[in-house]
Order: structure tokens, then sequence, then C-alpha cells
């Protein structure tokens, strides 16, 4: 008897594959029934990774087939669809054409596609997989079979995540998918970047200043991903910043070598560690003359290649993180 229910039960599997009215569906086709993860997914950076103005000005200056592997997979064997909804549902859900979920299927699920259960999707090593990755080695990336990994991290979100107090027991889904949020905020999204970071700045001598920028509840380096993401303290003579002081930058600086490239100052907030909980770093800014009276700062999230900069729309450039008056030190007292 089992057996036949066994056979039966394939015949089914089999008939429901046939005339499945979503053969490799597209991103509609699973937001037709699933609306609350088709929105927030489709204002998401993922959705945008193949056409996004950073994006496509980096790639147009090298178009290269590597760099689809992560910003469209599945581009290469789906065509123009597939290219222009990058990390799409289909990258995360489907196997073939089985749905992976994160939790067992209920009922309701598999009388409407094949689901089956994966575990991975709830851990970091998921994330890893496009999130943690090297410099390739100067060789040719319109190949991307032919990729050789440099030994030096572009990306070290995934190792950062691993050497912090999150790891194991919070993986990137806590933060980055809140109540099972698709909308994936992260550097661009003002409240989340704002919330995260403090700032001090405090003149130290008349020709000193210190920035101090401490992280809260971040579970990887700050900034982390690209090394072009950096953070810029701007200390200014007046409050529309027209005259720039001087400035700081925190941020990873990589320098090309003949194979690859080679990190040459890392000036970023570490991830928090069960010894410092609460990472800062502190920047020492030297002025040339005393501070004036009326002196300002702000701290900027810069997103892109400086090279890149005049060409992209400024929401695609910076983002203002903080801003302050400063005090001048309290004179000597004679
Ligand atoms: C970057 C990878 C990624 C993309 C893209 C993605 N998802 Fe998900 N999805 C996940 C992960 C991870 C979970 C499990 C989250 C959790 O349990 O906290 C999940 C969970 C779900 C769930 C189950 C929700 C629940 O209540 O258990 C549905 C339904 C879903 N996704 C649909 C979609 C649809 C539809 C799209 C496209 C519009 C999409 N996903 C795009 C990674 C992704
Ligand atoms: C015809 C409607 C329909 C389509 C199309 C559809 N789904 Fe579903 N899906 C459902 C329903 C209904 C559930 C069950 C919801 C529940 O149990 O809460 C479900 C459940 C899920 C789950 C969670 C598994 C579970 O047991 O709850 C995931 C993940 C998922 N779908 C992903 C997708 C993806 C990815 C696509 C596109 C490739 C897709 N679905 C297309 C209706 C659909
Ligand atoms: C404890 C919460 C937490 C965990 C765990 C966490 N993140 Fe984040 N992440 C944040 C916050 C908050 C921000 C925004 C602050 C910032 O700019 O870094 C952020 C920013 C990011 C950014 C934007 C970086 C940029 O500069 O554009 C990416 C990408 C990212 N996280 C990916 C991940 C991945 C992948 C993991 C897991 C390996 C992970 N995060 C784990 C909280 C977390
Ligand atoms: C198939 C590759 C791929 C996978 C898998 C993937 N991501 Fe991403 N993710 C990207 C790419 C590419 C971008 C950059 C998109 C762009 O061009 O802005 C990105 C951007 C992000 C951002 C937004 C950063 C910003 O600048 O605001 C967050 C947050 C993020 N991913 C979190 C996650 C988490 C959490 C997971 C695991 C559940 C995950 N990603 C899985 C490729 C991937
Ligand atoms: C192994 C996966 C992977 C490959 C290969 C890859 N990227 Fe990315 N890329 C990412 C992830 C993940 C992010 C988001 C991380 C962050 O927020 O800093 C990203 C972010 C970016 C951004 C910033 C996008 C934004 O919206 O701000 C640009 C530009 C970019 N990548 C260009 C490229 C180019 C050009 C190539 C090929 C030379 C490439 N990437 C190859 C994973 C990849």
């Amino acid at each position: 008897m089992g057996k036949k229910g066994g056979l039966s039960r394939t015949l089914v599997v089999v008939a429901v594959l046939l005339v499945s009215p979503w053969a490799y569906p597209a991103g509609e086709d699973c937001g037709s029934c699933h609306s609350r993860e088709q929105h927030a997914w489709a204002a998401s950076r993922h959705a945008q990774a193949s056409l996004n103005p950073t994006f496509r000005t980096a790639f147009e200056a090298g178009p290269r087939a590597w760099c689809l592997t992560c910003h469209a997979p599945l581009s290469a064997t789906q065509g123009a669809k597939a290219l222009a909804e990058g990390v799409s549902c289909e990258v995360c859900h489907l196997r073939g054409r089985t749905v992976l979920s994160a939790r067992a299927p209920t009922a309701e699920a598999l009388s409407l596609h094949p689901v089956v259960e994966e575990p991975r999707l709830r851990t970091s090593d998921f994330c890893a997989r496009c999130h943690q990755f090297d410099v390739p080695l100067r060789a040719p990336m319109e190949h991307a079979d032919r990729i050789v990994p440099s030994g030096l991290p572009a990306q070290d979100t995934f190792s950062e995540w691993r050497a912090s107090s999150f790891a194991p027991s919070t993986p990137c889904q806590d933060c980055h998918m809140p109540a099972g949020s698709h909308a994936f905020a992260g550097g661009h999204d003002a409240t989340l970047v704002r919330k995260a970071l403090e700032v001090e700045v405090r003149a130290d001598g008349a020709t000193r200043v210190l920035a101090t920028v401490r992280s809260r509840g971040v579970g990887h380096a700050v900034p982390t991903g690209d090394p072009f993401r950096r953070l810029r303290l701007l200390l200014c003579a007046d409050v529309e910043c027209t005259r720039v002081l001087g400035s700081a930058v925190f941020a990873r600086g990589l320098e090309p070598t003949a194979r690859a490239y080679r990190v040459v100052q890392d000036t970023r907030i570490p991830p928090p560690t069960l010894q410092a909980p609460s990472p800062s770093r502190t920047l020492e800014i030297p002025l040339a003359a005393p501070l004036p009276p009326g002196a300002t700062w702000r701290l900027v999230r810069h997103h892109a290649d400086p090279r890149h900069e005049p060409r992209l729309p400024p929401g695609e450039v910076s983002l203002e993180v903080a801003r302050g008056t400063l005090s001048l030190p309290a004179q000597p007292t004679p």
C-alpha cells in the first residue's frame, strides 16, 4: 500500500510540475501571491543590484561577467528579465523549480508549489555567498569561471561578523530582515545608519580636533562592504560648510599592486567584541590655523567610487549622518 501511495504521490508531484502555471516564475509571479515580500523587495538595493546608477557606472567602466555572478546571478542563463531583477526571489528561493523555505512547509504552501525546508536560509553563511569575497588577481574578469582569488578580501562582511560578539547567535537576517522584512535596509537607509552611529567632535587645543565615531548594534565593521564605502568628517568654518577647514576619513584604503591590491590603512570602526562591546575610532584632524568661532562639523557617508561621484545623482553619492557645532577649547586661565 505504502508503495502505491508513494507512486501516486510521485505522479501528483510530476503533474504539478508539468502543469505548474508559474514554471520558472519571475519576480512578479511570486509577488502575485506574496505581495508583502514583493513590495519590500522591489524597493530594496537587491532588486536594483544590476540597474542602479552606482553599479551601472562602475560596470560600464569595464563590463565583466564576474560582476553579474552576484549583481544578477541568473542573467547568464535567463537573459534580460533576470538581469533587470538583480538579486531576485528566484536567486535566493529557487533550486530548480523547488521553493526553498527557512521553515517546514505548510500544507497550503505545498499545494501551490513544491517546497523544501532549507535551514541555511536563516544563517549568515547563506549571505556570505555574495557578501564575502576576495579581490580577484588581475585576471580577465570577463570570464566569470576563471577568477582567481587573491587572499585579500574585497568585501569582508561575513568574516567581520564571525569575529564579532554577534556570532554565532545573531545572524545577518536578525538585523537585516527584522520580522521577515525583505527591504534589506543597509548603508543607504538614513534611519538605520543614524541610529547605529554616535559622533563626538571636540577641540583639543587651538589647532587640533579629535573626532570619535562609535557604533551601536552593528554586527561588522563600519563601513563594511565595498572599499569605496566611507565616512567623512568635515570640519567647517560656517553652518553651510562652504569653507572646509579639515577632514578625516573612516575607511579601508587599498592600493593597487602588480597582481591585485593591498590594504594600506584601515580607519573603520571595528566590529564589537566581548572585550569592546561598544567599539569606536578616534581620528585626529590637524588645523592650519586656530579654530574660528562658529565652526561646525558634519559626518557624511559616501557610497560610491570618488571617480564616479560627479556622474551620479546626489542621492546615490552620499548621506548626511549627523552635524553639530564645535565649541572652542577653554582659554587657559592666566
Ligand atoms: C537575498 C535573499 C532573498 C531574496 C532576494 C528574497 N528572499 Fe524571501 N526570504 C529570504 C530569507 C533569508 C528568508 C527567511 C527569513 C527569516 O526566516 O527570518 C525569506 C523568507 C521568505 C518567505 C517566508 C516568510 C515567512 O513568513 O516565513 C517568503 C514567502 C518569501 N521569503 C518570499 C520571497 C519573495 C516573493 C521574494 C521576491 C519578491 C523574496 N522572498 C526574495 C531571503 C530572500
Ligand atoms: C499561486 C500563489 C503563489 C505563488 C505564485 C507563489 N507562492 Fe509561495 N506560497 C503561497 C502560499 C499560499 C503559501 C503558504 C503561506 C503560509 O503558509 O503562510 C506560500 C508559501 C511560500 C513560502 C514559505 C513556505 C511555507 O511553508 O510557508 C515561501 C518561501 C514561498 N512561498 C516562496 C515563493 C516563491 C519564491 C515564489 C515564486 C518562485 C512563490 N512562493 C510563488 C502561494 C504562492
Ligand atoms: C547586530 C546587527 C547586525 C548584524 C548581525 C549584521 N548587520 Fe549589517 N548592518 C547593521 C547596521 C545597523 C548597518 C548600518 C550601519 C552601517 O552603515 O554599517 C549595517 C550595514 C550593512 C551593510 C551596508 C554596508 C554598506 O556600507 O553599504 C551591508 C551590506 C550589511 N550590513 C550586510 C550584513 C551581512 C551580510 C551580515 C551577516 C554576515 C550583517 N550585515 C550582519 C547591522 C547588522
Ligand atoms: C546573490 C548574491 C547575494 C545574496 C545571496 C545576498 N546579497 Fe545582499 N547584496 C547583494 C548585492 C550585489 C548588493 C548590492 C546591491 C546594489 O548594487 O546596491 C547587496 C546589498 C545588500 C544590502 C544593502 C546594502 C546597502 O548599500 O544599503 C544588505 C543590507 C544586504 N545586501 C543584506 C543581505 C543579507 C542579510 C543576505 C542574506 C539573507 C544577503 N544580502 C544575500 C548580493 C547578495
Ligand atoms: C562575490 C559577489 C560580488 C561580485 C563578484 C561583485 N560584487 Fe559588487 N557588490 C557586492 C555586494 C554584496 C555589494 C553590497 C555591499 C555593500 O553594501 O558595500 C556590492 C556593491 C557594489 C557597488 C555599490 C552599489 C550601490 O548600490 O551602492 C558597486 C558599484 C559594485 N558592487 C560594483 C561591482 C562591479 C563593477 C563588479 C565587477 C567588477 C562587482 N561589483 C562584483 C557583491 C559583488
